[in-house]
């Protein structure tokens, strides 16, 4: 989650000072593929190593500058999932819904809401149906589970994307009612997915396997890390790759403000699985996505316990003491890792704050040169020094939605083929394209990598935790 970053926050984007790159030549778009691409074709891999450079610091994100959406044929969706992330939550900006309308207008068909809370998908169809998107709503049918709609389906309901927002507990893994990948791929296995993250709560050799089974699928997967797609971070990308720079050391922080964060679960490991993993996940994934492969056997971690003198909250808006004391969340986390280029990492993750915002910030070093992401989530800016200045650069971008962006790039994929928008994966150097095979070749199992370093940081400082007395 990124919980409680408040809903404030891209729509304070708009930033001043637009120190925008020379215009760059946009993507060639590359011939339309069949919409069923089960393959990793040569072509494919070659889209896959392209450089992340390729983005244009010019393209509009903001869902209020694109062009209106064009009527044509129908785009059936189905959507898994009625909560915050796919609907509306006031603690965030999330809505992939409201992102899906305006990407594709009138043509927009959600044929199934999922979601075994009938009363919740209802409540959400509602609110659609009584505004100007009625036409996307109006035949929207609402099953409790995926099999009733594989079971119930006609023909002209087909979907050509399945966006799932649904709990992790209940997917990633492959027992029965958690192993929602497979049912998916069983029915649709040439059909596109978003997931959200993270990929599961379940063990991470489970959802390994799950990447496996969508990669011989052959469904193009995105993962919801939608900190990629922001333009700074794509800058951050470019500047490293133009400059052919190794990326030296990591650093992220990742300090949250806890008083209005009144889920219990979020509070319960056993629910959650913690910080690390549901929240830190984030910037674990942005960390990798700069730093490359984590060697897991290097992490190394501490906590702050709810126990220890140090780690006493005065404002924790839950009664955590009805949580099993070895199940309550810890205060503060720090962790250090080597990436397999030698490369070191850390994060420091604190349950610390009062008020609403959360103070973010990742620093990625390489020779002559310190990248500072600061605010990702409210007011991205990215400080850059670089060598002939001991000054730093401030480079922002207006208006930018890194929400739009992940979904109309997947949407863009489906219509014009695949590779035709970048699905931000982590890529080698296209210097390095004969390495292919070293390369994430999808996005979840990319997101899989992601959650294994999560876990690695949980246990790691699990072991080497204080106990309680
Ligand atoms: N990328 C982000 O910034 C971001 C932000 C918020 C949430 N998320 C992620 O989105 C996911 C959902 O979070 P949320 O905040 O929307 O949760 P939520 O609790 O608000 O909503 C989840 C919905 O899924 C329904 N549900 C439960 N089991 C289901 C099942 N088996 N099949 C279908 N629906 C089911 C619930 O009834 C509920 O309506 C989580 O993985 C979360 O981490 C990501």
């Amino acid at each position: 989650m990124f919980r409680a970053t408040p809903a404030r926050q891209l729509g304070r984007l708009a930033a001043s000072a637009v120190r925008a790159a020379p215009r760059r030549a946009a993507v060639p778009a590359l011939a339309a593929s069949q919409p069923a691409v089960r393959a990793f074709s040569a072509a494919a891999a070659v889209r896959q190593a392209q450089p992340a450079t390729d983005f244009d610091p010019h393209a509009q994100t903001a869902m209020d500058k694109q062009q209106p959406p064009a009527p044509g044929e129908d785009f059936n969706v189905v959507i898994v999932g009625a909560g915050n992330i796919n609907v509306r939550s006031d603690e965030g900006p999330w809505n992939h819904s409201f992102r899906l309308e305006h990407k594709l207008g009138p043509r927009l068909k959600v044929v199934a809401l999922i979601d075994p809370g009938k009363a919740r998908a209802d409540a959400a169809l509602k609110v659609k149906r009584e505004s100007f998107v009625l036409s996307a709503y109006k035949d929207t049918v609402v099953y409790p589970n995926f099999g009733e709609f594989v079971k119930n389906m006609k023909p002209e309901q087909r979907p050509r994307a399945i966006w799932v927002g649904s709990p992790p507990a209940f997917r990633g893994r492959e027992s029965a009612g958690r192993d929602l990948e497979q049912t998916l791929i069983e029915a649709f296995p040439d059909v596109a997915i978003f997931i959200e993250k993270p990929v599961s709560t379940g063990p991470v050799d489970e959802a390994m396997n799950i990447a496996e089974k969508l990669k011989q699928s052959g469904n193009i997967v995105s993962v919801g890390y939608m900190l990629r797609y922001l333009k700074v971070v794509q800058k951050m990308k470019q500047i490293l790759e133009e400059n052919n720079l190794k990326v030296m050391a990591t650093n992220a922080r990742y300090i949250m403000a806890y008083e209005h964060t009144a889920k219990l679960d979020w509070w319960d490991k056993s629910q959650s699985c913690g910080p690390i993993v549901e929240q830190a996940t984030h910037f674990c994934d942005l960390s990798r996505y700069f730093g490359g492969e984590v060697d897991l056997s290097t992490v190394m971690a501490h906590s702050l316990e709810h126990f220890e003198p140090a780690g006493q909250l005065s404002k924790v808006p839950v009664p955590e003491d009805t949580i099993p004391a070895n199940e309550r969340i810890p205060r503060i986390t720090c962790a250090t890792w080597k990436y397999e280029s030698g490369a070191v990492g850390s994060l420091t993750h604190a349950v610390a704050l009062h008020g609403f915002n959360y103070s973010t910030e990742l620093d990625v070093y390489a020779d002559g040169y310190s990248l500072r992401l600061v605010d990702p989530y409210n007011a991205p800016v990215l400080y850059l020094r670089r060598p002939g200045d001991d000054h730093e650069e401030v480079v922002r971008y207006q208006s930018d939605d890194p929400f739009f962006s992940e979904v109309a790039n997947l949407i863009d994929n489906i219509e014009k083929g695949e590779g035709s928008a970048p699905i931000l994966r982590w890529v080698l150097r296209s210097s390095l394209i004969p390495r292919l095979a070293d390369t994430a070749r999808s996005s979840y199992e990319d997101a899989v990598k992601s959650y294994a370093l999560t876990w690695a940081i949980r246990d790691a400082s699990e072991k080497s935790a204080k106990k309680a007395a």
